[in-house]
C-alpha cells in the first residue's frame, strides 16, 4: 500500500472522499489501482459506464454487465455509490433524438424514451446507487442561459424537471443531483440557481449540486469557489465537489480565455512536461490542493462528498482532452500508484 491510511479516514468527520473508476479498476484488470481504490476511497463514480450511449447504446439494447460490476463493487466496499448521468447533451446516441425517417423526434416519443431510460436504469440500481448526477451541463458558458441541447430544442423548458421526477419515481430514496463546470462563473451560478429555484418550485428536491471542479493551477480563485459554495448552500443543497483534477498543461480552449501565453509564452506546445512535472510546478499543485481542501474543510457542513476525476496521473481524461497525447498530472497518485506531495497535503488540511 502506498499510504498507511486512506483519504478517506482523515476525512471520516467532513465528507466522502472518492474517485472515478474505468472498468479495468472494477474488473480486477488494474489490481494495483483496485487495491488503492479500497484503501483511499469510500465513495465512487462511474467515469463512463454509466452513461446513455454506454449502458443504452440501441433502442433496445441495454449493456448493463460493466455497470452492474460497478454497483457490486460499491456494495461489496461499502461505498457510497454514485451514477452518472441520465441527462447530457454529449455521449447520448443520435437515435435518441431521431425518428424513424432520421428527422427530430416528437417532444412525446423523446420523453417517452427519456422516461424508458430513467426507470429502467435507475430502477436496476434501486436502493444500491445512492445518488444520481440526474442533469450535467445544462447551463451555457456566456450568459448562464439554459445550454441550447437538443433536450431543451425538442422537448422544451421543462427537460430539467422532467427528468428529475422521473428518476425520483424510479427510486424515491436516492438523492438527486445537479451537475456542471465553471461554476465558479458569477452567471453561470446565477443560471444554476435559477434553474434549481425552479425545480424546487415544482416541488423536485435537489440534495445537492455537484461543482465538477476541472480546475487550473491558479484559476479559479479560491474565493470565486468559495462564493458558489456560499451561495448554493442558501438553495437548502448540500454542495458536492464531483470531478477534481487541477490541470497542469497549456489548455487551448481555456474557459477564462487563453491564458496560454501569458503562463508559458507565446509559443507554448500543450505539452509541455513530457518527462515529468518540474520541482516548481509540482510545489504550486501541492499548494493549490492544499488550498482547495483547506476550503473544503471550511465548509464541511454543506459539502457531502469530493470525487476526484480519476485514481492515478495515468488514467485522467486529461492525458486526452482537450487534444490527445498529453502527459498530464492533475491527481494525487502519480504513474507508479505512489501518493504525490500534493496527497500529504490535503491530508495535512484534514
Ligand atoms: C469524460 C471522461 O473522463 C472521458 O473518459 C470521456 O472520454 C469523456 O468524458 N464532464 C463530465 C464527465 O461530466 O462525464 C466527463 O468525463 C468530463 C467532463
Amino acid at each position: 500500500a502506498s499510504a498507511d491510511k486512506g483519504l478517506k479516514d482523515y476525512y471520516q468527520k467532513d465528507f466522502y472522499v472518492g474517485a472515478a473508476l474505468n472498468y479495468r479498476q472494477i474488473s480486477g484488470r488494474d489490481a494495483k489501482a483496485t487495491a488503492l481504490i479500497k484503501e483511499q476511497f469510500n465513495t465512487i463514480s462511474p467515469e463512463n459506464l454509466l452513461k446513455w450511449e454506454a449502458v443504452h447504446p440501441q433502442p433496445d439494447t441495454y449493456n448493463f454487465k460493466p455497470a452492474d460490476d460497478y454497483v457490486a463493487f460499491g456494495q461489496q466496499n461499502k461505498m457510497w455509490v454514485i451514477g452518472h448521468t441520465l441527462m447530457w447533451h454529449q455521449q447520448t446516441p443520435k437515435w435518441v433524438f431521431e425518428d424513424a425517417t432520421g428527422k427530430p423526434a416528437s417532444r412525446e416519443m423523446v420523453l417517452k424514451r427519456l422516461e424508458d431510460h430513467i426507470s429502467t436504469v435507475v430502477g436496476r440500481y434501486k436502493g444500491k446507487i445512492a445518488g444520481w448526477d440526474v442533469l450535467n451541463e445544462a447551463i451555457d458558458d456566456q450568459q448562464g442561459d439554459l445550454r441550447k441541447t437538443k433536450w431543451l430544442e425538442i422537448i422544451g423548458e421543462d427537460f430539467a424537471a422532467k427528468a428529475f421526477e422521473f428518476a425520483h419515481k424510479a427510486d424515491p430514496k436516492a438523492q438527486l443531483y445537479y451537475n456542471d463546470y465553471s461554476l465558479y462563473r458569477p452567471e453561470k451560478r446565477a443560471g444554476v440557481i435559477k434553474l434549481v429555484k425552479s425545480l424546487q418550485a415544482r416541488g423536485i428536491k435537489v440534495a445537492a449540486i455537484g461543482m465538477q471542479g476541472h480546475y487550473g493551477l491558479t484559476k479559479p480563485s479560491i474565493e470565486q469557489v468559495e462564493a458558489s459554495i456560499v451561495a448554493f448552500a442558501k438553495l437548502g443543497v448540500h454542495v458536492n465537489f464531483t470531478e477534481l483534477d487541477i490541470d497542469v498543461l497549456p489548455n487551448p480552449s481555456h474557459r477564462q480565455g487563453a491564458d496560454i501565453a501569458e503562463t508559458f509564452g507565446a509559443d507554448a506546445k500543450y505539452n509541455v512536461y513530457t518527462t515529468g512535472l518540474p520541482d516548481s510546478v509540482q510545489q504550486q499543485l501541492t499548494k493549490r490542493y492544499a488550498d482547495l481542501f483547506a476550503l473544503f474543510h471550511k465548509h464541511r457542513d454543506v459539502i457531502g462528498r469530493i470525487t476526484l476525476w480519476g485514481v492515478t496521473d495515468a488514467d485522467s481524461w486529461l492525458n486526452d482532452w482537450p487534444i490527445k497525447g498529453r502527459t498530464s498530472y492533475p491527481l494525487l497518485f502519480d504513474r507508479n500508484f505512489q501518493p504525490k506531495p500534493a496527497f500529504k497535503a490535503v491530508v495535512q488540511a484534514a
